[in-house]
């Protein structure tokens, strides 16, 4: 059968209102960026007709502006899952514009394939190489492309010359078998290889392959700076500590490291501390910082979901690829954030929190309980299943008038039975072993600010007892104080006395 080359805004027309399509990426790498931009413009003329048009999009994770940016501000999405960052796609959600489905990204393919998501009409999947008997091969990011492949009705691809075809191997592509015949993944180190370098398709089914020369669009992070420097510092040091007393093997155990600043800092330092072997990751997103480590020495071996890098930092590994050839694996979101992975293979999870509350539970995706952020990521996946679960954040928020440490969590995500650290820029609360009173003390000692040390004390004191003591309708007061007088500070836990 030979190759069907047709434009992106014919591959677009082949989508129709209601439909739902399955992307590519995870992340803005890997994500399909033309045709998603051609979708939108139907949607556009379709509303100027005054014709309903609304898709629903299934992706690994977050996508990049030409996805979801595109999309939102066209109003073309009806409903979408898991994971996005992106700043339009977060306004329409929280307008209530936009039906967002913020589910545990390890647990999106299998959801697609259980039927718990509606038919996956097309599946559009950028590759950067695609032959006549249906191999399609992924550029940097594995995300969900197996399963809605597989899936969809139709498949489009996008074949994208900004990507080298240089990664035709990095991938390792593997779809489990669904319950009751679900046999365990064979992966017994972070390097194991499982499944094939491409994703086998029915050739008849790939209708259309769009010609595309779009660069990736993950974003590049601020410089570190003293404050992430700290935490980082502070995650290392702990790590050491905990190595050196034997509770972490000598030889380490493979990393997962979640996006941003914060992780940056941690790897930077993780880099530095000689103490520390060269280590592994086991993760679902690979930062220009592994890629710096990786040609120190300090990190030898990286297997991800995704090259969430620079386009400096893809053309770099395009360029040394022989180096990167056996360092670096590729693989779809389930595998790379497979709960019974990251349990057999003891991984170290890092993940951030938008906010803590003094017994250990988390917040990583609400503002003030009600608005959402980006959402949950794989952080639980790997919190959950970690050999040590660590959360970082800074202590204070929008200039101290926010305590990132708080009586009680506004929206919960990770709860106090999967959460081991936390850490700030103040310091390390080892919260293992320990009940919820102990956990409030070492919190409040360790990691609080001292702005709110004492309010928190306080508030210790007027939560009487019980096994995770409150005082119940004082537990947001510090929230509502915000709502209130915009800085926390302004708790007064008089008010709430019985
Ligand atoms: N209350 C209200 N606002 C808060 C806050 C709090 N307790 N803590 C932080 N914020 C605000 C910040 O001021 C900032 O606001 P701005 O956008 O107006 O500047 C915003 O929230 C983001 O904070 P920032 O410090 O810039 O966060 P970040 O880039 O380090 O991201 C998370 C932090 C938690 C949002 C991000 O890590 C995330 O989405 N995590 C969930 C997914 C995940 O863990 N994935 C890991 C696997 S990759």
């Amino acid at each position: 059968m030979s190759l069907n080359f047709i434009s992106a805004a014919e591959a677009a027309s082949l989508v129709k209102h209601g439909y739902n399509i399955g992307l590519s990426g995870f992340t803005p790498a890997g994500t399909a960026k033309a045709v998603t931009a051609e979708i939108a413009k139907i949607a556009e003329a379709e509303h100027a007709k005054g014709n309903p048009f609304q898709i629903g999009i299934f992706t690994g994770a977050s996508t990049g502006d030409s996805c979801d940016g595109i999309l939102s501000r066209a109003k073309a999405i009806r409903y979408r899952a898991p994971y996005t960052t992106n700043k339009d796609f977060r306004a329409a959600v929280n307008n209530g514009e936009i039906a967002y489905n913020d589910i545990h990204l390890s647990q999106m393919a299998q959801e697609v394939r259980y039927g718990f998501m509606g038919k996956v009409k097309i599946a559009i999947i950028e590759a950067c190489e695609v032959t006549a008997d249906g191999k399609i091969y992924l550029t940097a990011a594995g995300g969900i492309a197996p399963t809605v492949c597989r899936l969809a009705d139709q498949i489009i691809v996008e074949l994208n010359s900004a990507h080298s075809k240089n990664m035709m191997g990095m991938h390792d592509v593997y779809e489990p078998l669904d319950p009751p015949y679900r046999r365990e993944i064979p992966i017994y180190k972070a390097s194991d290889r499982i499944g094939l370098p491409y994703i086998q398709v029915d050739p008849k089914k790939i209708v259309g392959i769009v010609e595309v020369n779009k660069p990736d669009e993950a974003r590049s992070f601020a410089a570190a700076d003293p404050l992430t420097d700290q935490i980082g510092q502070n995650v290392a040091d702990f790590l050491a500590a905990d190595m050196k007393r034997g509770i972490i093997p000598s030889t380490f155990l493979p990393l997962q490291s979640g996006v941003g600043n914060i992780a940056n800092a941690v790897l930077g330092a993780l880099g530095r501390d000689k103490t520390i072997p060269a280590f592994e990751m086991y993760t679902e997103v690979i930062q220009d910082s592994v890629i710096a480590l990786m040609k120190e020495g300090r990190i030898k071996f990286g297997s991800t979901c995704s090259l969430t890098v620079t386009n400096d930092c893809l053309t770099d590994i395009y360029d040394n690829i022989n180096f990167f050839r056996d360092k670096l694996i590729l693989r779809p979101s389930e595998i790379s954030n497979n709960p019974e992975v990251v349990r057999r293979l003891g991984i170290i999870s890092i993940n951030t929190a938008i906010e803590a509350d003094i017994y250990g539970n988390i917040n990583s995706t609400h503002i003030g309980g009600t608005k959402m952020m980006n959402g949950i990521g794989g952080s639980g996946d790997f919190t959950r299943n970690a050999y040590v679960s660590i959360f970082t954040c800074p202590s204070v928020a929008k200039d101290g008038k926010i305590s990132s440490i708080v009586p009680m969590v506004s929206h919960q995500d990770h709860s106090e039975h999967s959460v081991n650290i936390l850490i700030t820029e103040q310091g390390v609360a080892d919260l293992r072993r320990k009940s919820p009173s102990e956990r409030a003390q070492t919190i409040i000692e360790n990691c609080v600010h001292p702005d709110y040390k004492q309010i928190l004390w306080d508030y210790v004191k007027i939560s009487g007892k019980g096994q995770t003591p409150h005082c119940i309708q004082a537990a947001l007061g510090m929230h509502a104080a915000l709502n209130r007088t915009g800085d926390m500070k302004n708790v007064n836990w008089a008010d709430y006395k019985l």
